[in-house]
């Protein structure tokens, strides 16, 4: 398995992603009323500043949760899918540290959300 080195393997990670995360029993029904086409090109920029350090994403993206009534529990389902996904995609330094990003945020966030 190759790691993630590109903005075509960024893309392909985080539609894989959301193949998992939008079907989902537990977290699917968040993303019922997101809108892909706008939401995907953010998910890319932000995921390129993070794992390939390319320039493009501005946003506060804890703030873009907080309305919703998530909790502990979903953001360890989220941590799951996502690193199910990189797992069975991609092997190396980048898709490990996409791992580590992805659990630290996700931990971080949810220090304000509550349990369950
Ligand atoms: C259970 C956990 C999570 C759920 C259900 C969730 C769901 C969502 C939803 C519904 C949106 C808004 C889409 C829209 O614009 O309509 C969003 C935006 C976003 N999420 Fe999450 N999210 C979760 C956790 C995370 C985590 C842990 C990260 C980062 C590692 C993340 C990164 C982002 C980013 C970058 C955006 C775009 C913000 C922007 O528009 O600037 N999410 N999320």
């Amino acid at each position: 398995m190759k790691d993630i080195t590109s903005e075509a393997d960024v893309e392909q990670l985080v539609q894989a992603f959301y193949a998992r995360a939008t079907k989902d029993e537990q977290i699917g029904h968040f993303f019922e009323h997101t809108d892909f086409v706008k939401h995907l090109p953010r998910m890319y920029a932000f995921w390129n500043f993070i794992l390939l350090g390319k320039e493009g994403y501005k946003g506060s993206v804890l703030e873009k949760h907080l309305h919703m009534a998530l909790t502990k529990r979903d953001f360890e389902r989220w941590v799951f899918l996502f690193t199910e996904t990189i797992l069975a995609n991609y092997a190396g330094e980048t898709a490990d540290m996409a791992i580590q990003r992805a659990q630290t945020m996700a931990w971080t966030f949810a220090t304000k959300f509550p349990e369950q």
